[in-house]
């Protein structure tokens, strides 16, 4: 099967386009012929070096496709050749062929296009699992979702927003902050050229914020500490900020706050199954109704893996860059 492989680790040039067998199956997997992947900023990191690949893990990148069950493993109870579903993967999305286990399938939301199905898995699991299940937003509480233009950021947004949550986010430049605001944030700050602290407590009236969903981490973990209200949750989902900070410890007391945060991939394939399972039961319908929807900025050729890792690097997109493997 023709595969994007990382040949070495460095720039997106190392992505190359190569030959590999089909993945053998095991009992409780199926065989995906894969329609689009979906390209995500964890795989620019594993192509970096910088996002050590599990030992049980595929070693081709991509985290998340759409297609076809062309193959079942003896143990598969719920899904059928022939059955159009995305996925999950434990790596090997940008392949033509993709395992994956029973329980990391879910089918393509109807109304949903292929492309637009591509772009779920990794995104909403890795969202669901944290705003709601870790950070437990609620109706009518406050939110601070940083990288509001981002793939997780419009997801984070249209999710927070379906919840009923007062939303206010972050983004680079002032064109996005618009387009974040129309997807349902209350205000966005251009964290460049604003202090984000401020516009913050200027727009809640000094009091903050209940959540935030965190991909800075380092550099910010003071304003965080400050902008949370009283029993507020710190979710930390990526540290492109540097992975160490300073905390008033006695501040985290004072507001019983909770700092809490996760990483998807490393985590065992029945705890991914149980956050995919409650993420079904609570958005299937927002997403078949189109009240949350994929927010797509590009779809690239797999051969042109390279030139989807350099948008997604240069950091100008709003939503998500796709992969076309094959028609299905
Ligand atoms: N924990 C997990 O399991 C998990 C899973 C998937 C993704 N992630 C992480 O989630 C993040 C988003 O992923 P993605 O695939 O959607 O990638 P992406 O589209 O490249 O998003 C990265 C975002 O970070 C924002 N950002 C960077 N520095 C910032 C700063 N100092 N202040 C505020 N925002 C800043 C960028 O904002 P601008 O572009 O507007 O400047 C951009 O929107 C990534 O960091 C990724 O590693 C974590």
């Amino acid at each position: 099967m023709k595969a994007v492989e990382i040949k070495a680790f460095g720039g997106p040039e190392m992505l190359e386009l190569c030959q590999r067998p089909r993945p053998i199956l095991s009992p409780g997997q199926i065989l995906i012929k894969v329609a689009y992947a979906g390209v995500n900023r964890p795989d620019l990191l594993q192509r970096k070096g910088n996002y050590p690949v599990p030992e049980d893990a595929n070693d081709l990148p991509g985290l998340e496709v759409s297609g076809e069950v062309i193959k079942t493993g003896n143990a598969v109870k719920n899904w059928r050749i022939g059955d159009r579903v995305c996925a999950l993967c434990h790596g090997g999305g940008y392949s033509e062929y993709v395992a994956v286990d029973e329980g990391h399938v879910m089918p393509v939301p109807a109304g949903f296009d292929m492309a637009q199905a591509a772009c779920l898995p990794e995104t909403y699991i890795t969202v669901w699992g944290n705003l709601f299940m870790r950070g437990h937003l609620k109706k009518a509480e406050r939110v601070l979702i940083h990288g509001g233009a981002s793939g997780i950021g419009t997801t984070a947004i249209q999710l927070a927003r379906q919840a009923g949550a007062e939303i206010y986010a972050t983004a680079g430049d002032d064109a996005r902050c618009r387009y974040v605001e129309k997807l349902g944030a209350r205000a966005c700050f251009n964290y460049k050229s604003e202090d984000f602290e401020k516009r913050l407590a200027a727009e809640t009236d000094g009091e903050g914020v209940d959540v935030i969903l965190d991909m800075v981490a380092g550099g910010y973990l003071e304003a965080h500490i400050r902008a949370l209200r009283a029993d507020g949750r710190l979710v930390i989902i990526a540290v492109q900020g540097g992975i160490k900070d300073t905390l008033a410890l006695n501040n985290v007391m004072r507001k019983r706050l909770t700092i809490t945060g996760s990483t998807l991939r490393p985590q065992s394939s029945a705890a991914k199954s149980v956050i995919i399972q409650d993420m079904q039961n609570h958005i299937w319908d927002w997403l078949e109704t189109g009240k949350v929807k994929p927010v797509i900025q590009e779809v690239f050729a797999l051969k042109d893996a390279a030139k989807a890792h350099t948008a997604l690097e240069a950091g100008q997109h709003i939503g998500k860059f796709v992969l076309h493997v094959t028609d299905v």
